[in-house]
């Protein structure tokens, strides 16, 4: 697998496949890796002749220093499963590259990150959108798969690549999760063994509340006190939200139909961690 470290290079190494009309696929990560990205690379191989990744911790959406001076770096593990799951080119870009010393121009949604992680993340989604643009531009994919874990950040990236009429598919790939049931994320490793017991909560909780929709309750209040329930009854843990949203708009519902999605952001023992789930 090549690692491309600027621009240059990644193009040149896709120049071939462009030529001979294939399709590249594009899974953007910021390293950690874990088998929830590696899913993403087996989404997008299934849509695409060539997966590439990159890896690059993109300092603009960090609204918390401490986070991203504590977030892993290890892109030598990270090239690893990469290439072990057949993607065949890596973009590993500086923060220098990406961001020069005179940048100046953001891409950022209007409504859509004003609400729950953009409510306590200001900032979050302004970097994300813009650090998603410049991958795109970069490596000109003509599919990308982003996780359903971040459920928000997902819509986003639609939403993004429908206004700008971005020719790229976005593909949904559903979220990964341990055999207890806690979603697959980066900050999973920061949890202290009783934290990571507590976390176990939150995903049992949004199960509760399908199970109760499947058998007819559709009052949202109902379904998030439910869901809330376990995690709530536990030390050290904090919910910062609980909703019934419609998938779309995400804006939040007070009687829960098919399709629309629970979302909910726990801190667990200080590490926060969020989870949804479809209805
Ligand atoms: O989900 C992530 O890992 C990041 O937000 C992304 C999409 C790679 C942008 O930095």
């Amino acid at each position: 697998m090549l690692i491309a470290k600027s621009i240059a290079e990644i193009r040149e190494a896709l120049e071939p496949y462009r030529r001979s009309g294939k399709r590249v696929g594009f899974v953007p990560t910021m390293g950690a890796l874990h088998a929830g990205h590696l899913s993403l690379c087996d989404v997008t191989a299934a849509r695409s002749d060539v997966v590439v990744a990159s890896v690059f911790i993109n300092p603009t959406q960090f609204n918390n220093p401490n986070d991203l001076a504590a977030y892993p770096y290890d892109l030598d593990r990270d090239a690893r499963m990469l290439e072990s799951e057949g993607v065949s080119l890596l973009f590993a870009p500086t923060k220098e590259l990406m961001y020069g010393a005179d940048f100046e121009s953001w891409v950022e949604l209007q409504k859509l990150p004003t609400l729950w992680e953009g409510a306590h993340r200001p900032g979050h989604f302004r970097g994300v959108s813009t650090v998603v643009s410049m991958l795109f531009n970069i490596v000109q994919p003509q599919v990308a798969a982003f996780g359903e874990k971040d459920f928000q950040q997902l819509r986003i990236i639609e939403q993004m690549a429908h206004d700008l009429h971005l020719p790229i598919e976005i593909l949904r790939a559903p979220i990964i999760r341990e055999p207890d049931g806690l979603a697959m994320s980066s900050r999973n490793v920061r949890l202290s063994s009783s934290g990571r017991k507590k976390a176990i909560a939150i995903s049992a909780g949004l199960f509760a509340a399908r199970d109760a929709f499947q058998h007819g309750e559709s009052t949202a209040a109902s379904l998030t006190e439910l869901a809330g329930q376990g995690v709530r009854a536990l030390d050290g843990v904090e919910v910062e939200y609980i909703a019934v949203v419609e998938e779309q708009n995400l804006l939040e519902q007070s009687e829960a139909r098919a399709g629309h999605r629970i979302l909910c952001a726990v801190v667990v023992d200080g590490v926060r961690l969020i989870d949804n789930l479809r209805l």
